[in-house]
């Protein structure tokens, strides 16, 4: 993160962090001592406890499946917000403003009954409170020590993506999981949405034939992508680039939809419009003098949550939730095109364009026998007529099929509530596979990797050259 532990460097890579703050480190002891386990449930901890960790693996657990899991440990290099973590998770849900997702608010529930113990060195909380799952929630670049130390301990992972940000992590997982055998899940929402999900089942129906070629074509508008460049990822050592951080959700989606790997990637990619490009800069939006002529200013102070959860807890680590999408450390790119050839022959073409009006996706299939049209909408100032549209087309045929595709509630479209029952209630149906395991956390992750090396070599990579899976 940035401030004091800016770069996680590879030397640093496998040597799992231990910057316990000695009064959390006390305290959780203690209350560790103090919570009552119940042996029904299975135990879970977690690492990492920002925005992610709270809203999505954190709060709604508690919500719908406390009769099948118990939160044991909350872990953070942050010392203060794990507090803050450990605080909203025994609030009513109901009561914690702001920090959950509007559609996730529908019922309220009573948060965790009892306090759970915090803590800020891993292997402290393991040996302490002894989780039977972990879930890995902290930035991209320290997944993989996590996990890799999680099942050394004999936990079984729930783990964010992207699973690793290079190539040396990725190997390093193969390796580990091969020796430990444990449950690894990665948790790839993207495949549950609704408009990928139909275009799974038409692709499995043969509806267009051999798939040859796909064009993925992903537009970040500026409120969204311009989120990117003020936090961690905008540093390639933390994200991977959004090649990994971003991108590693459609590269799962290609992979699954495709069923096949990658073989080879070529890329190219610039930074056009933030950092070092940018007119002027000062370290975050609350200090800047350069408020009134920045087209990305942002007012942080204007949402208690996050004031509460990154803001008070800065003088712990030094990081800014509000960083300026100018500064000059910026070093990643927001203009990306990639090309992948997979062992099935299917080629893809791939880009990622940050700061573009409006945002959504075009996402086109070719086949044997017809083509396949994705047009997801995300936000843009005009009402579209569905929160998506899929067209079938068939060669030689002057007609159409238009499938709309509904809205869904729920935060990322109802995505994250449908992981969360594949993740906490193992033995619901998954007819279209998407219950993702190392292999296809190594696979997205791998492609973004290899992105980024091409456009660092010059060159196209060969995924073998890579990790031998
Ligand atoms: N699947 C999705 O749709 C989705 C959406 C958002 C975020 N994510 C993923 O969730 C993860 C967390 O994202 P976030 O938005 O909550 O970020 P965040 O910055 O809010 O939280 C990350 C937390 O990890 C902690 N941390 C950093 N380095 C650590 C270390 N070495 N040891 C222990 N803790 C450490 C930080 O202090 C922070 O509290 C990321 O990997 C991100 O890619 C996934």
């Amino acid at each position: 993160m940035q401030g004091k532990k800016q770069i996680v460097t590879r030397r640093d890579f496998l040597k799992v962090t231990g910057s316990s703050v000695a009064a959390v480190g006390a305290a959780s002891n203690l209350e560790a001592s103090l919570i009552q386990q119940d042996p029904k449930k299975a135990r879970i901890a977690t690492v990492g406890t920002g925005s992610r960790g709270i809203g999505m693996w954190g709060a709604p657990v508690v919500r719908d499946y406390s009769d099948r899991v118990q939160f044991v440990g909350l872990c953070d290099i942050n010392g203060k917000r794990v507090k803050v973590a450990q605080r909203l998770l025994g609030k009513s849900i109901s009561d914690m403003d702001g920090h959950l997702r509007s559609e996730e608010k529908t019922s309220p529930a009573q948060g965790n009954s009892q306090q759970i113990p915090v803590f800020t060195d891993f292997d402290e909380m393991v040996s302490t409170v002894k989780p039977e799952r972990i879930i890995v929630t902290t930035m991209d670049s320290t997944h993989a020590q996590y996990v890799i130390r999680g099942m050394e301990l004999g936990c079984n992972i729930i783990c964010e993506k992207p699973f690793a940000t290079d190539e040396e992590q990725c190997q390093a997982i193969i390796d580990a999981h091969k020796k430990h055998q444990k449950q690894v899940t990665v948790t790839f929402n993207a495949r549950y949405g609704l408009s990928a999900t139909k275009v799974k089942e038409l692709l499995n129906a043969g509806e267009i034939g051999e798939l040859y070629s796909v064009d993925y074509a992903e537009y970040l508008d500026t409120d969204h992508g311009t989120s990117y460049f003020r936090r961690w990822h905008g540093i390639k050592e933390n994200s991977g680039t959004l090649l990994c951080h971003k991108a590693s959700h459609h590269f799962d989606q290609l992979n699954w939809w495709i069923d096949s790997d990658p073989e080879e990637v070529s890329a190219f990619g610039e930074l056009r419009r933030y950092g070092r490009k940018g007119p002027f800069r000062h370290a975050n939006c609350r200090l800047c003098t350069h408020k009134k002529e920045c087209p990305f200013y942002w007012d942080i102070t204007k949402h208690e949550y996050l004031m509460d959860l990154y803001v008070s807890c800065e003088s712990e680590d030094g990081y800014f939730r509000d960083g300026c999408a100018y500064r000059n450390a910026i070093n990643i790119y927001d203009t990306m095109s990639v090309q992948v050839r997979y062992a099935n022959k299917v080629l893809v073409t791939y880009s990622l364009n940050v700061g573009v009006p409006p945002e959504g996706q075009i996402i086109v299939f070719n086949g044997s026998k017809g083509r396949i049209e994705l047009r997801n909408y995300a936000r843009q100032p005009w009402k579209p007529p569905a929160r998506a549209e899929i067209r079938l087309m068939r060669n030689l045929e002057n007609d159409s099929t238009l499938i709309p595709v509904a809205r869904r509630e729920g935060s990322h479209g109802g995505s994250d509530k449908l992981i969360r029952d594949h993740v906490f209630i193992p033995d619901s149906p998954d007819p279209l596979k998407r219950r993702a395991s190392v292999r296809a956390g190594i696979m997205s992750a791998i492609i973004g990797i290899a992105g980024y090396r091409s456009i660092e070599r010059k060159t196209p990579i060969k995924i073998k050259d890579l990790v031998t899976i």
